[in-house]
């Protein structure tokens, strides 16, 4: 057993309660997990009286902020190819929504996903973890949803699983073939939902290889009556919800992820009063994803102050994929939501970790407290105001993942 005991940080931001439960004064004794957030003294004796015979490190946090490591929780985190021409066709006024109804969009990186081999895709994940780690992120939910057949759904999937169990990271994975229609069932979108339903959704719940079932629903990809009968199916199958829902436009999806009890919705860029009750509702976590809609150009957020005053959990997450949002860094994310969202940086910082985790149905992180997870990080900011004001430079200089330091 690995013993670090964590000294000279200038706030230890535990999320305990609902501001940010700052401490300060104090360290953090921790192995794989956070054994104690005492005064420096009481630390000492704790090792000395129960840990005698164990060699203790000792980590300087050099007068930082120490907080818990990023929950991200919705990223599209396994693809092939890139598409920067389509960037460019959107810096020259196309809509998101027109580049994938003309075959582009998501129906490109599909094409690319089918043909990379696994040894490819697993390289890329391990290269976007890398960097996901270095700015500070410990847990990263993954979804497929680039293969939209059985064979390269499957081969993503277990790209996913092998990740997790190479990378420092925690990988949860995410199963989303219904993420767009491919091309071979272009215009039989009911045939492709019952081939999921049939074929797809039985294997990946046999073979244990997703935890949540995704789905877009959006007008022109799936209707809400078609994701209620899918995403019943996929409860059936034992999978926990995640819906996109209204993103773009207000359709009702985040009513049915109420009526559903979902774990999150996703998105809600366009979501309405009716939707936000439905979440408060059934407690389901609006994940909002700022660096999105910041990606796509557009004028208008999700609106986190109606969902917060109304008492709806809300989570960030940076939505990393190739088309949307190509960017790793929740430190991005945190500055999208403070500057569109009129979040507060507390709510901001808690709905990137604590509210990160309940988006994943995981207990035993996105806090700091004796038994949770030492998913840490020690940042170049003397106080969580600083953080949270300068911008688009990594200011992790230490990331502690299951008690283990990286980056330092
Ligand atoms: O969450 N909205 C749908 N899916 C992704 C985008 C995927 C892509 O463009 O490749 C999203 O934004
Ligand atoms: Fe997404």
């Amino acid at each position: 057993m690995n013993l670090t005991l964590l000294k000279n940080a200038s706030q230890i931001l535990t999320m305990c309660d609902s501001s940010l439960g700052i401490v300060s004064d104090s360290g953090i004794l921790f192995n794989d997990k956070i054994i104690a957030i005492e005064k420096e003294e009481e630390l000492e004796s704790i090792v000395n009286s129960k840990y005698p015979d164990f060699p203790v490190a000792v980590l300087d946090a050099g007068g930082g902020v120490v907080m818990p490591g990023f929950v991200d929780s919705h990223t599209h985190l396994i693809f092939a190819g890139s598409r920067e021409n389509e960037f460019r066709m959107r810096l020259e006024g196309k809509k998101y929504l027109e580049i994938l109804e003309a075959g582009g969009g998501i129906i490109s990186t599909v094409r690319a996903t089918r043909e990379a081999s696994s040894e490819l895709l697993l390289e890329l994940g391990r290269r976007r973890l890398d960097t996901m780690l270095r700015y500070g992120t410990t847990t990263v939910e993954a979804k497929s949803g680039y293969g939209l057949d059985l064979e390269t759904e499957i081969k993503i999937l277990r790209v996913i699983k092998h990740l997790d169990e190479i990378h420092p990271a925690d990988v949860i994975p995410t199963f989303m073939g219904a993420h767009a229609i491919p091309p071979e069932y272009r215009g039989r979108k009911e045939e492709y939902l019952n081939f999921l339903i049939k074929r797809v959704l039985p294997e990946v719940a046999e073979a244990g290889l997703a935890v949540f079932c995704d789905i877009f629903c959006e007008k022109g990809v799936f209707e809400v009556d078609e994701t209620r009968h899918y995403l019943e199916k996929a409860a059936e199958s034992g999978f926990m919800l995640k819906m996109h829902a209204d993103e773009i436009h207000d359709l009702g999806g985040a009513v049915l992820a109420g009526e559903l009890s979902a774990v999150s919705a996703d998105h809600l860029g366009a979501v309405g009063d009716n939707g936000i009750s439905a979440l408060k509702e059934s407690g389901t976590v609006a994940t909002l994803l700022p660096t999105t809609l910041f990606y796509l150009m557009s004028r208008t957020y999700a609106p986190a102050r109606k969902l917060l005053n109304e008492g709806v959990t809300v989570a960030i997450a940076s939505d990393f994929n190739p088309g949307s949002s190509f960017g790793e860094s929740m430190q991005m994310a945190v500055t999208a939501a403070l500057l569109n969202m009129q979040m507060t940086p507390e709510e901001v910082l808690r709905a990137a970790t604590r509210n990160g985790a309940k988006a994943l149905r995981l207990e035993d992180r996105g806090e700091l407290a004796t038994g949770k997870l030492a998913d840490m990080l020690i940042l170049d900011a003397p106080n969580y105001l600083y953080f949270a004001h300068h911008f688009g430079v990594n200011q992790v200089k230490c990331t502690i993942k299951r008690g283990q330091q990286y980056w330092n």
